[in-house]
């Protein structure tokens, strides 16, 4: 409390100790002014002269006279501005005056700008400056917006409409007294030369070199060595507020300059630009344009990347549609990091889908032909709808351009292949293997006969067998063949499948049946028993050296030699002769999934086939020669390989 109480002594100390005729204000807060009428400082430390009241008059006087020289002299400059009530038309105007008293006894509204009576003469002792924004032909006004020199009376000695020199254009320019906006009058009188300068300028420009209105007058017997300075206004018909923003009154030279920054705010007008934001602000407009279109770029970029395809007819498969968005979240964008392997239809992704936290596989095939697409999603879809603890759950797909997106449930053991034949897993025992042989063969019985139609799965092999947590084998990529067979023409038949796996039949018709999938089941049985791949370089195949095993009555000697003696007999005998069986190279003798999953169940027992008469069948070798002139490519590495055969040798015939 007392502090504010010492500045406020201090400073009004300041604005007082000057009588001997120096004063400044920057805004009229905690100033000691005389005023009169409806004068008032408000607020925000404006020096308003008048409001919208109709017929007022407000006067405002510095409160000490002041000691004029023989010959007066003196300097002033202050910023109004006059708001009009309505636009065009506003109160009469503003006078800076210098008056023998500051209540100007008698003196009227309107076009006398409270500052002079009817009868005003030179006893008045009144010079003024008018700002008159009424045309008045009574004191012969020039126009309704003009700056006029008056002394001991209204019919001015001098007068100019308003107007100042633009110094950025060169150029003289009109100035609307009742715009609302601010502006500098300077007021100049040395009565060594009679000199009396007036001149106005928006706040933009400093003071002027020449004077708007100048005029040389004997001031001497008007100015009496004590006199007011202040402000008069006044409103008639027309109203508008007529404020005072800042004012220094010098006696002795110039004026001192006004401080415009710190000048209070008018009300209505926007807050006050500091040097520094008119500077910031457009670096900052720059700055957000800048970011902004950084954001525009970053954005499209990223929904370029994110795009997907979707037409109309995928609105029916809705439920099974993720957003590629989603999976490429699920897979930090198909980082190398959760690349799980490279398979023969595409690489295959580990994910986590972010809302429910399910763990997923995704399988990225690249697929630039959309002919027959449609068929194809509404089929993967359908199979979709298969559910059997042997599969793996399609959980649904998503389009690209020329990038097709199988969703899976993730395996957390992989595939089959990779515990088979990489050396750096752990072998299955043998309880293990023929657990997972039961899974496969009872996923591949559903597949053919579980379901409302027969579902071929073209490609039977360890590589497809995935194992879960708890080592259950599932089939996957059931139905992905046939991804292949659309969109072929007839010029070209695709086999597909992979080498070894392939019955001999198909060369011939090229039609996979379930006759080929337990073909291919076969290789797969002798496969997980033995521990080799059907088809490998510089080596009998495998179907023939179980078969010399088996003629040799020494069929166990087949076995994968890291099972050791760890095993059951029975159950590998029965695998390996089951095995052999399946391969039978007649479609009609192998024997089907019903009939396999009981033989391995131990419902039904096996055919009686003796080895000589597979051996007599096999002999015949009919198969071989016909896979002779394909380009054949081995399984070498877990990674399948898949052959992609056109061969217009079998044109035609599908
Ligand atoms: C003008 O000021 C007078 C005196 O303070 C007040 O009575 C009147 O309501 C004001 N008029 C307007 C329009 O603000
Ligand atoms: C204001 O000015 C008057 C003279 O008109 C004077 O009597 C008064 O003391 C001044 N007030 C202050 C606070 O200086
Ligand atoms: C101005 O007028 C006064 C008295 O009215 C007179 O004494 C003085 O000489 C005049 N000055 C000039 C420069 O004419
Ligand atoms: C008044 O101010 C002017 C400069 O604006 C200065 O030259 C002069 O000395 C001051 N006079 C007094 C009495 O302070």
């Amino acid at each position: 409390m007392l502090l504010p109480g010492i500045l406020t002594v201090i400073l009004l100390a300041e604005l007082v100790a000057s009588s001997d005729g120096n004063f400044t204000f920057n805004g009229f807060s905690g100033a000691n002014l005389t005023l009169n009428g409806l004068a008032a400082i408000t607020s925000e430390g404006l020096l308003r002269l008048t409001n919208d009241t109709q017929q007022v008059i407000g006067h405002a006087f510095y409160p000490f006279q002041l000691p004029f020289g023989k010959p007066p002299s003196f300097s002033t400059t202050f910023v109004f501005a006059i708001k009009p009530s309505f636009p065009h038309t506003s109160g009469h105007g503003i006078a800076f005056a210098l008056s023998p008293s500051t209540e100007l006894r008698g003196s009227l509204p309107s076009q006398h700008l409270g500052l002079f009576t009817d009868t005003s003469s030179a006893r008045d002792h009144i010079v003024a400056v008018e700002l008159d924004t009424v045309k008045n032909v009574e004191f012969k006004d020039i126009n309704n917006n003009h700056v006029g020199i008056d002394v001991n009376g209204l019919v001015s000695v001098n007068s100019t409409p308003a107007a100042y020199f633009d110094t950025k254009e060169g150029v003289v320019k009109e100035l609307q007294l009742i715009s609302g906006e601010p502006m500098q009058v300077w007021v100049d009188y040395s009565g060594e030369d009679m000199r009396f300068d007036v001149a106005v300028a928006p706040l933009s420009e400093s003071k002027p070199k020449t004077p708007l209105v100048s005029s040389r007058i004997n001031l001497s017997s008007v100015i009496s060595d004590k006199m007011y300075v202040g402000f008069s206004s006044s409103t008639g018909a027309a109203t508008g507020s007529h404020y005072i923003l800042g004012w220094s009154f010098s006696l002795d030279g110039d004026a001192p300059p006004l401080d415009l920054t710190v000048l209070p705010r008018l009300p209505g007008s926007p807050k006050k630009k500091s040097v520094v934001l008119a500077i910031s602000l457009p670096v900052a407009a720059v700055l957000l344009l800048v970011v902004a279109t950084v954001i525009v770029v970053v954005f499209l970029r990223r929904r370029r990347k994110l795009a997907e395809l979707l037409e109309d007819w995928e609105h029916e498969f809705g439920p099974h549609r993720f957003h590629y968005k989603d999976l490429y979240r699920a897979t930090k964008g198909f980082d190398d990091e959760t690349l799980l392997g490279a398979g023969g239809f595409g690489r295959v992704y580990r994910g986590v889908l972010s809302k429910s936290k399910i763990e997923i596989a995704v399988k990225k095939i690249s697929h630039e032909s959309r002919q027959g697409m449609r068929e194809f999603i509404s089929e993967i879809v359908s199979m979709g709808r298969l559910r059997h603890r042997n599969l793996v759950q399609l959980l649904g797909y998503c389009r690209r351009r020329g990038e097709l997106l199988l969703v899976y449930d993730y395996m957390a053991n992989g595939s089959l292949d990779r515990f088979l034949f990489d050396g750096n897993q752990p072998p299955l025992n043998w309880s293990q293997r023929f657990h997972i042989i039961k899974g496969v063969a009872a996923g591949l019985l559903y597949l053919h006969e579980g379901w409302e139609q027969v579902v071929i799965h073209r490609d039977i092999k360890a590589g497809n067998v995935l194992l879960d947590s708890e080592l259950n084998g599932k089939l996957g990529d059931f139905g992905l063949a046939r991804l292949y067979d659309h969109g072929t023409n007839s010029q070209t038949t695709h086999i597909v499948g992979t080498l070894g796996y392939l019955a001999p039949e198909l060369s011939r018709t090229g039609k996979a049946t379930t006759h080929t999938d337990v073909y291919a089941f076969g290789a797969f049985l002798l496969e997980v028993a033995s521990g080799k791949r059907p088809l490998q370089l510089d080596a009998p195949g495998l179907v023939d050296f179980v078969l010399e095993c088996w003629k040799m009555s020494t069929i166990l000697e087949a076995r994968d030699p890291k099972l050791g003696d760890e095993y059951a007999a029975k159950e590998m005998e029965l695998v390996l002769q089951l095995g052999l069986l399946c391969s039978h190279p007649d479609p009609m003798a192998r024997p089907s999934m019903k009939q396999v999953v009981q033989i391995l169940e131990g419902d039904a027992s096996l055919p009686t086939v003796s080895a000589d008469g597979m051996i007599s069948c096999l002999s015949a070798r009919q198969y071989d020669e016909s896979f002779d002139h394909l380009v054949l490519s081995y399984p070498s590495s877990s990674a399948a390989t898949h052959v992609l055969r056109s061969s217009p040798f079998f044109s035609g015939t599908r």
